[in-house]
């Protein structure tokens, strides 16, 4: 969920709606907004996207103040309708907040308040915040005093806002989890999920911590702890340039986002690789005798960043031979993994604040082992709480289903091995020399990919209609397979499946029938032939039981070609470094497909892009 605060001289609806705006791709089930206005408080709220909101506040305009908090949804308890939007209220309605993340103990604290005579109006888990906090209101005459008290009765995970019409001038909000940033302005301050909800006012900002509460005036930001105790802050500067989160004059994020990849790789191997080969990651700062130790390395992450990970595992074994595994954030600590001193755990996650790949790697950090973050989001909650961190330099990435932050997690990861391997002192032979040469050319083998996408456009929307569509690969194609299925899954709302192509004969084979596309990413004929070939016979098995054959397969690859009723080329690359290139067709393939259907491209519905719940 996206949550902005606002006290200041503006009209705070303008200021909380344009942050809003800006913190949409956090949910869009449904979004609200309340202001302190003529000693009152004033709200609206509707289910929908944020366009929803705009409609009702046109119909039904709100009393202008200077103070104000909003929330745009991802629902977790309470479908998506107009009562459980945010901001809620207490009995009197003189109290208003917005919360992300999930209120565990809510059953029993509102039990508890019913009890109490207090009327609950939805069903969502925050709204005993708002009659707790009133309550608690009622005796301290203190926002933050009474919010550090409630905060002490809440279980899980919370950030909170929250304002009261007996104190108009004053924002309080708390931070257990996920992210909560001041903005620091000159007779205004700020408070949002995100900095881009106030970059258009201010550059300055402070990351609130775990645990903490903060209070707002126009003058003066105080933090304290859930203890009670003044906490220090850090203050920081936001570098980065708003125009890189517009469209650019592109209709999509997505789109946008998918031409900017061969900038993205670029700019994320930038300086860590020098002429000679030689890896230079100096912010990787787990000491090299450390590095040395490490006898196994477990890669964690969720969605496409799981992908990422699935492919850095043939990468990470194949080049330095340590043992790695790659697992799903949200399965790996319930399962009780075995991690120690040795364990390198790499945690990717392109905003740094997933709360199942945070869990992971806290849950790793108890145990002992070494994590290293790869992430694409600065000072992000991840990158914080890790050993080290690799960025990624995608630049922001707004729309949902990632693109370029999958490519330069690739990257990254494949960077991680080499240097886990030069540190070791592995020596390499021909193939790995080849894949340091050739990494440097990537980017441009990224563009020749772009320039010939019409024909992937025109077969998508050939294939609008179609209910299921079927993917195959093997070895690096096979997560490459999952991801194009995760894809048109997410924006085309298709069933689609991914497998390893060698597994279909134990059973998906029976899915096959006329007709049905099969989209396959063929290995490269040269180095590791066998696994050409195999796929060239999985091909053929499928065929003959009537499948359309969409085959992505490397520029000149004779021996594939009479067995793909459409063929996809991408230029020639290493094998371990060809999800670079076979992606690409998959996620232009899903981005028109989507289009083709009709469906929102940058904001899939029951999706966000930042999961801060478990
Ligand atoms: C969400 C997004 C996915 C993303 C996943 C992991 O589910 O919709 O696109 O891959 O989270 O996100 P992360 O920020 O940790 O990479």
């Amino acid at each position: 969920c996206g949550i902005v605060g606002y006290v200041g001289g503006q009209s705070a609806l303008d200021v909380v709606l344009a942050g809003l705006g800006r913190l949409e791709y956090r949910g869009y089930d449904s979004a609200g907004v309340a202001v302190l206005a003529d000693g009152g408080l004033a709200a609206a709220k509707k289910a929908g996207k944020l366009a929803n909101l705009h409609k009702e506040l046109a119909d039904r305009p709100l009393p202008t103040g200077t103070t104000g908090i909003g929330h745009t949804r991802w629902a977790t308890h309470g479908g998506p309708t107009d009562a459980n939007a945010h901001p809620h209220l207490d009995d009197a309605g003189r109290v208003a907040v917005v919360h992300n993340g999930i209120i565990e103990n809510f059953a029993p604290l509102r039990a508890e308040l019913a009890e109490r005579g207090h009327a609950l109006a939805s069903e969502t888990d925050t709204e005993v915040v708002a009659h707790l906090l009133a309550e608690s209101f009622s005796s301290t005459g203190d926002l933050a005093e009474s919010m550090r008290q409630v905060c002490g009765r809440l279980e899980g995970a919370f950030t909170l806002v929250a304002v009261v019409a007996d104190d108009p001038d004053v924002v309080v909000g708390a931070r257990r989890n996920s992210p909560l940033v001041v903005g620091v302005g000159v007779g205004e301050n700020f408070l949002a999920s995100d900095v881009s909800a106030f970059i258009a006012h201010t550059r300055e900002a402070i990351e609130l911590g775990q645990d903490q509460v903060v209070e707002l005036r126009r003058d003066a930001v105080t933090v304290i702890g859930f203890d009670g105790a003044p906490a220090t802050v850090r203050p920081y500067h936001v570098d980065w340039d708003a125009s890189a989160a517009e469209k650019g004059g592109y209709d999509y994020f997505m789109l946008k986002e998918i031409a900017e990849q061969p900038k993205a790789v670029a700019d994320t191997l930038l300086g860590r690789i020098d002429a000679a080969g030689n890896l230079s990651l100096d912010e990787v700062r787990i000491p090299a005798a450390e590095l040395r130790e490490v006898d196994k390395i477990v890669i964690v992450a969720c969605g496409t960043a799981f992908h990422a990970g699935m492919i850095a595992k043939y990468a990470i074994e194949h080049w330095t031979r340590i043992p790695c595994e790659t697992e799903l954030a949200s399965e790996f600590r319930y399962r009780d993994p075995i991690l120690g001193p040795r364990t390198l755990v790499v945690a990717i996650s392109q905003s740094g604040e997933t709360m199942d790949t945070l869990m992971a790697l806290r849950h790793a950090r108890e145990q002992g082992a070494r994590v290293l973050a790869v992430c694409n989001t600065n000072g992000s909650t991840i990158p914080r709480e890790s050993d080290a961190v690799l960025y990624t330099h995608a630049g922001p990435e707004v729309a949902v289903a990632s693109t370029k932050a999958f490519l330069t997690q690739l990257v990254a990861c494949y960077l991680v091995a080499l240097y886990l391997g030069q540190v070791r002192g592995t020596k390499w032979g021909d193939e790995v020399r080849a894949v340091i040469r050739e990494l440097s050319e990537i980017a441009s083998q990224v563009e020749r990919v772009l320039e010939t996408m019409e024909p992937v456009r025109e077969l998508a929307r050939s294939l609008a209609d179609q209910d299921t569509v079927l993917f195959l690969g093997r070895h690096v194609g096979y997560p490459v397979a999952l991801e194009g299925a995760l894809k048109l899954k997410e924006l085309a709302y298709m069933h689609a499946e991914g497998f390893a192509a060698g597994e279909l004969k134990h059973g998906p084979i029976a899915l096959i029938e006329d007709g049905v596309p099969v989209v396959v990413v063929v290995p490269s004929p040269r180095g590791r032939s066998v696994l050409h070939d195999k796929i060239v016979s999985n091909i053929q098995e499928i065929r003959a039981r009537g499948a359309r054959t969409i085959v992505i397969a490397e520029r000149g690859d004779a021996g594939v070609a009479p067995y793909a009723d459409h063929l996809i080329e991408v230029p020639a690359t290493p094998t371990l470094l060809q999800p670079l290139v076979t992606t690409v067709p998959l996620q232009v393939f899903a981005c028109e497909l989507a289009t083709a259907r009709g469906n929102e491209v940058d904001q899939p519905r029951n999706l966000a892009k930042s999961v801060t719940v478990e």
